[in-house]
């Protein structure tokens, strides 16, 4: 250990911490140590300061997101700190303590590092630890739980004077390895990185000993009759069947992406008496109000309610959210608060059948969840030992609409032009569909790709990004449970669905007398029924939600052309281009858009080209297969290849930022075929 530098010992020490959510919550939390290395300036020894910066979490911390201060510089704003009413302006004077280039942006809890006289300070947010944090008689609790080795610290928001409070009960305290914040979390700390670890441990492990054994049976009260969880299969239909209303309703105000979960932790605080009085209370530690919002909106009816009962009800329950919200606003906001920054839950709760999270994108939906379980697990801690009483409401409003939090969201790089939207993509494990996945994906979208090989759908998300990016589904779009099923995995996967494109697609290419009535069936089971079993699946979703959305369908130069060979496909082609012109008329009221894409020619990585059309195609015109592409060229007006990008880049136009007022339109991406041209 003891040829690791004093940063390197507390990245290490940083990622074991981080690696176990009882020690901490997502991001939450922050570690330092103090050292000596030679100025580069002076070539005199210089103490510093390794302290984890802004943002992150202690679980992948690196080195390059520590903020490197020098210690005298930093200690020496003790003189200058103006006091508690403008201790804000301290965070800009730390770096004017930064040594060198500083590394990552110093964050809030700096002071609290740097004053504090110990070489290794743990800053953590444990739920054993908040939830004596957060208990009606925290200061006795802690002094039975832990003796004099931990000192009861006052709820004070974080900053330059928490840190002065703190690094005075040390120096008060001699025998204290730390302290609980009330209201907030725990600070350890140590002479070596080891005893700060040990000592960060032994506080969160004797809390959580301390609740097992003095809690009593049933902090959340006994069972609620009625409450209790649904059977598996029948919550995630219920779930599934109440998404695009729950998106809907966390959306008003900006669209959101979802998560969903059916933990037993959340089922079971659900099913119990107390979980209305405990849910209105809200969260507490700081890092929560951004995340889950204050408090969540929690559905009022029993596990068995209709899905339509429950539907109304979350509408009535989400306007009365909207107006408390905005209370809270108006009661605290002083003239210089931001603005509102929308007043919609991120967090519903549905008993019977599990919790509904919402962030900009996948991971902050994520995480929002991840926060309110720990916030269940604070509760539970806190109502076993004595009663749940987190910080006042005037508090959360100063931390939910602080000024350094919120010039951190400004900060925040521009979203991408399809950020917080989901598309579903069919037959998109290769071809035009998953060239089409890629370009929504990169505009900013979350994507489900669903196609009939599970193994291939998989294959092609895992090539566009991680699960919160792009999620693989088995679908035959011809036959309507499997659709259901596809589209309930994307809804409880994403949250709903804005974007869906048509493209699932085969082609025979026969003469009228040898096509086969099953041929025909088959041509059109796929893509005429398969489209519009598609297209009903997800309009049923994007009505719940009231966000409009957009269908598009990939149909094909063939569905105007005339040629011969091609009876059961083009005739399916142009039923597919006329449910564009019939759907774009009818789900214009709901704010969706229909269009469709007209492609001709597309011959690299279209399956259809590689499985039989192609050499059938290149035989009709008596060129060699692979030489189709270049031959297609030249019969157009541009004499160019159409590749499965081009055929993305116009989908992504039609449901893109710009194209906003336009439905019903087919856009021809076939480099100029006058033949088909639109009229
Ligand atoms: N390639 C072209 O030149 C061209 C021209 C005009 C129109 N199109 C249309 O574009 C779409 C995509 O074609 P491509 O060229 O990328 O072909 P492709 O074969 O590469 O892709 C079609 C995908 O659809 C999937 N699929 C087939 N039947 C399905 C079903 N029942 N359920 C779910 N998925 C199913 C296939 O597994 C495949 O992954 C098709 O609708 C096609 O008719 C293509
Ligand atoms: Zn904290």
């Amino acid at each position: 250990m003891t040829d690791l530098t004093p940063a390197q010992q507390l990245v290490a020490r940083s990622n074991r911490l981080g690696a176990d959510p009882k020690n901490t919550n997502y991001a939450g939390g922050n570690t330092s140590a103090k050292g000596t290395e030679t100025d580069p300036v002076t070539g005199q020894p210089v103490e510093l300061l390794w302290v984890k910066g802004s943002g992150g979490d202690l679980g992948t911390l690196t080195e390059k997101g520590l903020a490197v201060l020098r210690l005298d510089r930093m200690r020496a704003l003790v003189d200058v700190y103006p006091g508690l009413d403008r201790e804000d302006e301290m965070v800009a004077a730390f770096d004017y303590c930064l040594h060198g280039k500083g590394g990552a942006a110093p964050s809030i809890d700096t002071a609290m590092h740097g004053l504090v006289d110990a070489p290794h300070v743990d800053h953590l947010h444990p739920d054993s630890g908040i939830a004596i944090a957060t208990a009606a008689d925290g200061p006795s609790l802690t002094q039975q739980a832990f003796g004099d080795k931990v000192v009861w610290v006052p709820w004070r928001r974080p900053g330059f004077q928490l840190g002065l409070d703190i690094a005075e009960i040390k120096e008060k305290n001699p025998q204290a390895i730390g302290c609980i914040l009330g209201g907030h979390g725990i600070t350890a700390w140590g002479d070596t990185s080891e005893e700060a670890e040990a000592n960060s441990l032994w506080i969160i492990d004797t809390a959580a000993a301390y609740i097992a054994e003095h809690s009593k049976a049933e902090p959340f009260g006994p069972a609620l009759e009625g409450y209790g969880a649904l059977a598996a299969d029948e919550r995630r239909a219920k779930a599934a069947a109440l998404a695009g209303t729950i998106r809907g309703i966390a959306s008003a105000d900006r669209p959101m992406v979802g998560h969903f979960t059916d933990a037993d932790v959340v089922l079971d605080f659900l099913a119990s008496a107390e979980h209305p009085r405990l849910a209105a209370l809200g969260t507490s530690c700081p890092d929560h109000f951004l995340r889950t919002k204050v408090k969540p909106l929690v559905l009022d009816l029993p596990s068995d309610a209709s899905v339509e009962d429950a539907k109304a009800r979350l509408k009535e329950l989400h306007t009365a959210y909207r107006e408390d919200y905005q209370g809270y606003y108006d009661r605290n906001a002083t003239p210089d608060s931001p603005a509102i920054r929308g007043a919609d839950p991120l967090i519903v709760l549905v008993p019977g059948v599990g919790m509904f999270s919402f962030g900009k994108d996948k991971q902050t939906a994520r995480v929002a969840g991840e926060f309110y379980v720990n916030a269940i697990n604070v509760m539970r801690g806190a109502e076993g030992l004595s009663t749940y009483a987190p910080i006042d409401e005037s508090e959360k409003f100063r931390i939910e609409y602080w000024a350094l939090e919120e010039a951190k969201l400004q900060r925040m790089p521009k979203p991408k032009p399809l950020a917080s939207r989901i598309a579903l993509i069919t037959g998109a494990a290769g071809g035009i569909g998953k060239a089409t996945a890629k370009k929504l994906a990169a505009e900013g979208a979350c994507v489900v790709i669903a196609d009939l090989n599970l193994e291939k759908a998989q294959a092609a998300a895992a090539e566009i990004g991680g699960a919160d990016v792009a999620l693989g589904v088995a679908a035959d779009v011809s036959d309507e449970v499997a659709v259901q099923a596809a589209l309930d995995e994307a809804v409880l996967a994403f949250g709903g669905v804005d974007l869906v494109v048509n493209n699932a697609g085969l082609s025979l290419s026969k003469s009228l007398l040898d096509t086969t009535g099953e041929d025909f069936d088959l041509q059109h089971r796929v893509m005429a029924k398969g489209s519009f079993l598609v297209s009903k699946a997800a309009a049923r979703v994007m009505i719940d939600q009231e966000m409009g959305g957009d269908i598009i369908y990939i149909s094909s130069k063939n569905s105007v052309f005339a040629g011969p060979n091609n009876i059961a496909y083009s005739a399916t082609k142009a039923n597919q281009a006329h449910q564009v012109r019939l759907l774009a008329a009818e789900l214009g009221a709901h704010g969706i858009k229909v269009n469709g894409v007209n492609p001709d020619g597309v011959v690299q990585g279209s399956g259809i080209f590689a499985s039989g059309w192609g050499a059938n195609r290149a035989a009709v015109y008596g060129v060699e297969e692979k030489d189709l592409g270049k031959f297609y060229a030249q019969r157009t007006i541009l004499k160019k290849e159409v590749l499965p990008e081009h055929i993305a880049n116009a989908v992504y136009v039609l449901c893109g930022p710009d194209m906003t007022h336009t439905t019903g339109l087919h856009v021809p991406v076939d480099a100029g075929v006058a033949a088909a041209f639109l009229r």
